[in-house]
């Protein structure tokens, strides 16, 4: 057997003599290394999970929010292992706040697929990872830079934002042709050497994140200010072009809290739909119909105020009902109110918040 050199370990692709400076990439780099960030939690490691673990925690969710779960949700979950072996339902609980749950529905199948299909270990290739569930190619692509210096382009909304203004990119992102483009300029721009691809990769998402911001751009602090096209032109802001826009929708629910002595009825949700496989109060249409519902039972309801739970698509007014039982209730009425209720148990307030709870429903219980 061959003994295999440093060089020759070298991707193929590696260029060998491409000027460092006086590039994008190479300013970007430059920028990162000196005023970027560097002291975020999932910087400290390049081990795959800890990696994936965070860029599927920041799709679509700010740093900020970010930084409160993800050293908590690794104390419960500390490999790839313990993840696949968990339950769906504790998983759902260590994400319960952090929303879009189909993102915790697939790092739990991600992981037993890792476990099952290659031996606990994250493939490394971008090609590869974007094969399994959840991570799709801006994802793969960061983790495959970041963990093993793969040249692989990312470009998710904050990266399209800061390339769309540097090369003055005016097709529609709507149209998948004028994305694909943007994709081949995206890989265009990559540094030659992979020892760069951590920090280029940070910058873009540093940039996109602090400097590039979709209102007020602080072009000053930026390393491409001399080359942006969009600030040339004296009007950042009309980049990225989108025209499709999302439809909101607006949707009414009564919840209804249902109280007996120190316990609650929660029920556990669909495995799809809006808050697929999280534990909720039940809820109903409309008022009218949790009122015909609860009118024979006993004991008395009032309502409580109603919650505005804003989501991408749809904005949605939750009006609680709170019904408590008499504590004497006899056994037999108790069956009868289950019988009439979604599948579920009565719990604690304590032992609910420890579940997987919508966030408002968990706000509402005081959690
Ligand atoms: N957004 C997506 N991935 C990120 C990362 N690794 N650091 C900061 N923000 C991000």
């Amino acid at each position: 057997m061959s003994r295999v050199t440093p060089e020759a370990a070298t991707p193929a692709a590696e260029p060998v003599a491409r000027p460092r400076a006086g590039t994008p990439a190479a300013e970007l780099v430059d920028w990162q290394r000196r005023q970027g960030r560097h002291h975020l939690p999932w910087q400290a490691s390049r081990e795959p999970y800890r990696v994936w673990l965070s860029e599927v925690m920041l799709q679509q969710t700010q740093v900020s929010t970010v930084l409160a779960y993800y050293d908590r949700f690794l104390e419960r979950f500390p490999d790839v292992r313990a993840l696949a072996a968990a339950p769906l339902d504790d998983v759902l609980a260590r994400w319960s706040g952090l929303g879009y749950y189909s993102r915790a529905r697939n790092l739990h199948r991600c992981a037993q697929v890792v476990v099952e299909q290659h031996g606990g270990a994250f493939p490394t290739t971008a090609a590869a990872l974007a094969t399994l569930p959840g991570i799709g190619r801006s994802t793969a692509a960061a983790i495959a830079a970041f963990c093993f210096g793969e040249r692989a382009a990312i470009l998710d909304g904050n990266v399209k934002r800061v390339l769309t203004r540097l090369l003055g990119f005016g097709e529609d992102l709507a149209q998948p042709a004028a994305e694909r483009r943007l994709w081949a300029q995206a890989e265009a721009l990559l540094p030659p050497w992979a020892a760069d691809m951590p920090a280029y990769t940070q910058g873009l998402m540093d940039l996109g994140a602090t400097v590039c911001l979709a209102r007020r751009p602080q072009c000053l602090l930026c390393p491409w200010q001399a080359r942006c096209i969009a600030r040339r032109e004296g009007a950042p802001e009309r980049y990225p072009v989108k025209t499709r826009k999302l439809k909101r929708g607006r949707r009414e629910s009564s919840l209804l809290w249902l109280q007996r002595g120190s316990t609650l009825w929660l029920s556990q949700r669909p495995a799809t739909g809006v808050w697929a496989g999280l534990w909720s109060l039940p809820d109903y249409a409309s008022e009218a119909e949790l009122q015909a519902l609860t009118g024979t039972w006993p004991g008395e309801g009032r309502p409580l105020p109603a919650i505005e739970h804003v989501l991408t698509h749809l904005d949605w007014r939750l009006a609680p009902w709170c019904h408590r039982l008499p504590d004497d209730v006899p056994a037999a009425a108790v069956l009868e109110v289950e019988a009439a209720l979604p599948p579920g148990r009565w719990v604690s307030c304590d032992d609910a918040l420890a579940l997987g709870l919508p966030a408002p429903v968990r706000k509402l219980l005081g959690g």
